[in-house]
């Protein structure tokens, strides 16, 4: 009865969570400014990889920065590095332990029902969703031993959890389908509960394991979920709907990469690549969906729109114009997407809220500056496609701790960077008035200039940045991180400082220190990391990466207490293993110092899989880290012949799901002293 859907014409270089490039702006690329300089070393070095790290190694503005800052910490990074790995399990380095934890429906909630491929959609709505990503661990009283660990789920692949598509010729973006078009409607629920975020009390046992504790707090936010929408976008024209007719609420949240925790202690989710998601048969579409990449006359990723019985929940997810009015049909559906979420874990009746002044476009996640009494608030985001830009917001209102919340983010200002070519860089407001964002210019009030954050960033023009993921801040020097993870597509012509370049394969990290407060809106930048391979990976002094730092395509990001860099890596399934990335092997974890540029790998995850999302409790001595999609590179012949690229975590023939990684030393010790 059911049939795989025909795969259509998938970019390869597009990893299943991507999005294609859809910036048609011509702002400066900014190499224009930079070429002179680049190239001239260039051709005194004769390559530009060597150009780059001569760049690296004498343009350091943070010198007298880090200086003043804490003391170098010659055994910041104690462990022995571990070699690649392309084996289908997980290696961490001697003296470590691994326990895999809450893999893919593994029950939290009601009933609690068991993992299965013969799970309904309800039943899906109870248990950990799948393809993990950004996780926090929010402490109970304040223990390291007992909390509620919360994590996104960012996608699905729906041949690895429904019984109807085993035998079936499915890619990893393949999916069950009726010969008329149609997709069964339980399906439809379960891919859709699959998503979202967890909350799951978490708590270790005497004997060291960690296990799922049953508690009222236990929850699942899914792609159904009720939402509020908060800030200037809620209750506009642009988000009103048949659901919501005065645009003031949507249901759920998709495709949720990265995390933030608020300095308030709330769990913010990101809204990534959401566009994928929806249908639209429009004859034409507005900037609105267009700049993000909803095509006319285009099919949904899973084709939810199309579950048998049409039930509404299902059918917004075609945001053809079909009704009189915007509030008759779904057109204004995917503008209630592409926002950072804002979940309270500790009160389960909670509605999350979507932040909507922090912007909308493919949010990564975001990251804080640590909190200042009296001061704003500042965070940062990264939006992750091709040529897309750097994010800030600076609240209007101090930050006080005794009465801080969400509301914080409501009223402010959102900024995008510029990275000048010699090595400073400003915040360009993204605010009625300001930097042209005009009505005359087409950005009638500050909501159009928020659902339209893309397209006012180009406007004010931002810089073209080769695939922003996570952001860090440095606790002690408040330098601010972000990965930048690759851009095969950016040519010569395009390079410049800040992306220095072209057909960037292996991805770079930059970091800037703000000149004053977090709030400032100008900056000093400089790389911290090129990754690549020996011949053209390069640390913080322009050396070689040596084999035990190689490193590709880094994503997740996060500076622990103690100011180890940890860095995860996202080498996409198409190229994995193959290729100039076959050095790599499976993607990995790796440490880096933030003074010394030192960096050595930590951790190897089994086949297929990125490894994304780090939390730790707040004595340093339990590592969360999470494992997601594993054995997403079987082809779907391979999948028809029951010939898995991955069994992992269970081995033998089971199919492999995604799941948490709990790390702890075999003396207790602090990880990754
Ligand atoms: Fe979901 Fe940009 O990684
Ligand atoms: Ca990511
Ligand atoms: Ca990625």
């Amino acid at each position: 009865m059911t049939q795989p859907r025909q795969p259509g014409q998938v970019d390869p270089i597009l990893a299943a969570g991507d999005e294609p490039a859809s910036n048609p702006t011509s702002n400066d690329y900014f190499g224009d400014i930079l070429a002179a300089r680049m190239h001239r070393r260039t051709l005194l070095r004769g390559s530009l990889a060597a150009a780059v790290a001569a760049a690296m190694s004498t343009a350091l503005p943070f010198g007298s920065a880090l200086a003043a800052g804490t003391q170098a910490a010659p055994t910041r990074i104690g462990f022995q590095a571990i070699p690649v790995s392309n084996t289908d399990s997980v290696v961490v380095p001697e003296g470590y332990n691994v326990q895999t934890f809450i893999p893919w429906g593994t029950p939290i909630s009601g009933s609690m029902p068991a993992a299965s491929l013969e799970a309904s959609g309800d039943d899906q709505g109870h248990q950990v969703g799948s393809h993990h990503d950004g996780m926090h661990f929010f402490p109970l009283e304040g223990s390291s031993r007992d909390g509620l660990l919360v994590l996104n789920h960012e996608y699905v692949e729906p041949r690895f959890m429904h019984a109807e598509a085993q035998g079936l010729a499915l890619d990893s973006e393949g999916f069950p389908q009726y010969e008329d078009g149609s997709r069964d409607a339980d399906q439809v629920l379960k891919e859709l509960n699959a998503h979202g975020v967890s909350v799951v009390r978490a708590r270790q046992s005497d004997d060291g394991q960690w296990q799922v504790i049953e508690d009222e707090r236990n929850r699942r936010i899914t792609g159904l979920t009720p939402m509020r929408l908060a800030g200037p976008v809620a209750g506009t024209e642009h988000v009103t709907t048949k659901y919501s007719p005065d645009g003031s609420m949507t249901r759920g949240t998709l495709n949720n990469c990265a995390n933030g925790v608020t300095p308030w202690n709330t769990y913010l989710a990101a809204e990534e690549n959401w566009a994928g998601y929806f249908a639209n048969q429009d004859a034409e579409i507005d900037r609105r969906q267009a700049r993000y990449g909803i095509e006319s006359r285009s099919e949904g990723r899973y084709q939810w729109h199309r579950a048998a019985g049409g039930a509404d929940e299902f059918a917004r997810f075609d945001a053809s114009s079909r009704g009189a009015s915007p509030r008759e049909d779904y057109r204004n559906e995917p503008h209630g997407f592409g926002y950072m979420v804002e979940i309270d874990p500790y009160d389960p009746s909670s509605i999350p809220v979507k932040r909507t002044h922090l912007g909308r476009f493919a949010h990564e996640g975001v990251v804080f500056a640590p909190a200042v009494e009296g001061q704003p608030v500042v965070c940062y985001s990264g939006d992750d496609a091709r040529f897309e830009y750097i994010y800030k917001f600076v609240s209007a209102k101090p930050y006080q701790a005794a009465s801080a919340d969400g509301s914080l983010l409501d009223e402010g200002t959102l900024y995008v960077a510029k990275f000048h070519e010699d090595g400073s860089g400003e915040w360009l407001a993204l605010a009625p008035g300001e930097n042209g964002l005009t009505p005359e210019n087409g950005f009638a009030d500050l909501a159009e200039i928020l659902v339209n954050a893309r397209s006012a960033a180009d406007h004010v023009g931002a810089t073209k940045m080769d695939r922003p993921e996570w952001g860090a801040v440095d606790p002690a020097t408040g330098q601010v991180y972000f990965t930048l993870t690759n851009n095969t597509r950016r040519s010569e012509e395009q390079v410049d400082a800040a992306n220095p370049r072209a057909e960037n394969h292996f991805g770079h990290i930059v970091r800037w220190q703000e000149d004053g407060t977090h709030a400032a809106e100008r900056f000093q930048w400089e790389i911290f990391l090129l990754a690549g391979d020996q011949e053209s990976g390069r640390h913080l002094d322009g050396t070689p990466l040596d084999q035990e730092a190689i490193f590709a395509s880094p994503d997740g990001l996060w500076i622990d207490p103690d100011r180890r860099v940890w860095i995860q890596t996202d080498i996409s399934e198409s190229v994995v293993n193959s290729g100039n990335h076959e050095v790599f092997g499976n993607n990995q974890m790796l440490v880096a110092d933030p003074e010394t540029g030192e960096l050595k790998r930590f951790l190897t995850g089994p086949v297929g899989q990125e490894i994304t999302g780090i939390a730790m409790t707040p004595d340093q001595r339990t590592l969360f880290v999470n494992v997601q999609h594993p054995g997403a590179t079987t082809s779907a012949e391979a999948f028809a012949a029951g010939e898995l690229t991955s069994h992992w975590p269970e081995g033998g023939s089971a199919l492999p799901r995604s799941a948490t990684l709990v790390i702890t030393r075999e003396d207790g010790g602090i990880i990754g002293a």
